[in-house]
């Protein structure tokens, strides 16, 4: 019999499936890089590794699944791409394995299968300190993924309505987990203001995972009998307006050296090579993707994932090359052009658009 928690699973799955679009506008599509002529580097000379994590690429599996057969097979999946390609990889919400543990191995599947690779364990907020380390423990997990999701929730028929005590939740968890905790959204991003706070209690990372992918406002509303609370699609921020609002918090970002920095990663929407690079001149030290993976893996099956993900790779040190970046730290001098509904929400949270188009040295004549 599958448990009401593995059937959400799998209508999770099969929405996010149904649902992934890649032709839509994103606001990746808003920010264009000032091309110089003369700037190019060699793509022999860039450095893929990330600043966050000591992670060989700036590119990562974000937290998807697990609870469900359908979920172990693509837990199997993934554990096979990251291991042939070198991609850390998160599983998806474990707190399923306190209440039914038989449902552990759906989710160390992914571990099997690659078992030095970096490996993210997943979580709600509404976990212990103690149960919190129980599920790092149970994956041999490098790094613990703590998701806040208040739109999801109140869009989830089934969904918590106390979100009041997640601040205090993680900082016992970070206390109480001896990797590094990275709290996320699942696609409504974090303000300014929340990477701050979540800084302040001292987490390890911040993934901004803002809209324009997959979203659980639509999900969640298409579970309902009339897809009640639809209005709560679309909730929140891109990834490319949190880290323009964000990008510049002290002590965030691991590529700006910050001592004991929080890094700071980026998701939601990502859809081909160069809005990874573009996430990643925003400031970003890694780019995380569960949508567009998970419909490859689905419709085209592990090896055309490796295919795809080995010439992603390839793309970016070849984009990296073109805008003169040997490193990803380098690709925050580069001149990005803030245009379009990008520009707007970026004034109207106050940050000077114009400085962004003009940081590079091509720009200081
Ligand atoms: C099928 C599916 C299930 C997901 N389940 C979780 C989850 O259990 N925990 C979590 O933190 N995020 C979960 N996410 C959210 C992703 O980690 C990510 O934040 C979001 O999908 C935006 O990225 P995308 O646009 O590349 O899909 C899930 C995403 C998908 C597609």
């Amino acid at each position: 019999m599958t448990s009401p928690t593995a059937q959400r699973k799998d209508d999770h799955l099969r929405l996010a499936l149904a649902q992934h679009d890649a032709v839509r506008l994103r606001d990746t599509d808003h920010v264009r890089f000032v091309h110089h002529a003369l700037a190019g580097g060699s793509s022999s000379s860039v450095s893929l590794g990330s600043p966050a994590f000591g992670w060989p690429v700036p590119l990562y599996v974000t937290g998807m699944t697990g609870g469900s057969e359908r979920a172990a097979e693509v837990n199997r999946g993934l554990g096979i791409v990251s291991r042939e390609t070198g991609l850390p990889v998160a599983v998806g919400s474990m707190g399923i394995v306190l209440r039914e543990p038989a449902t552990l191995p759906t989710f160390t599947v992914l571990r099997e299968e690659n078992p030095d690779g970096f490996v993210l364990a997943n979580t709600n907020a509404n976990v212990s300190g103690t149960e919190a380390a129980q599920l790092v423990s149970a994956l041999a997990a490098d790094a613990l993924q703590v998701h806040i999701n208040a739109p999801q929730e109140v869009a989830m028929p089934e969904g918590d309505r106390a979100f009041d005590h997640w601040a205090e939740a993680i900082a016992e968890i970070v206390d109480s987990v001896e990797v590094p905790v990275i709290v996320k959204e699942v696609g409504a991003g974090l303000s300014r203001g929340t990477v701050a706070m979540l800084r302040d209690l001292g987490v390890g990372g911040v993934d901004v995972a803002g809209r324009g992918g997959t979203d659980f406002g639509a999900i969640e509303s298409a579970r309902r009998p009339a897809g009640e609370r639809g209005y709560l699609a679309g909730w929140g921020q891109s990834a490319v307006t949190c880290l323009i609002e964000a990008g510049d918090l002290p002590g965030v970002g691991a590529a700006r050296g910050a001592a004991g920095g929080v890094a700071l990663l980026a998701s939601g929407g990502v859809r081909n090579a160069l809005d990874v690079v573009t996430l990643l001149a925003l400031g970003a030290d890694a780019v995380g993707v569960a949508g567009t993976f998970l419909q490859v893996l689905v419709s085209d099956g592990v090896d055309a994932l490796v295919a795809l993900v080995q010439g992603w790779l390839e793309e970016i040190a070849d984009l990296m090359a073109l805008l003169g970046a040997r490193t990803v730290a380098d690709l925050r001098s580069t001149d990005l052009l803030l245009t379009g509904p990008v520009r707007e929400v970026a004034e109207l949270r106050g940050v000077d658009v114009a400085a962004f188009a003009r940081r590079s040295r091509w720009s200081q004549v």
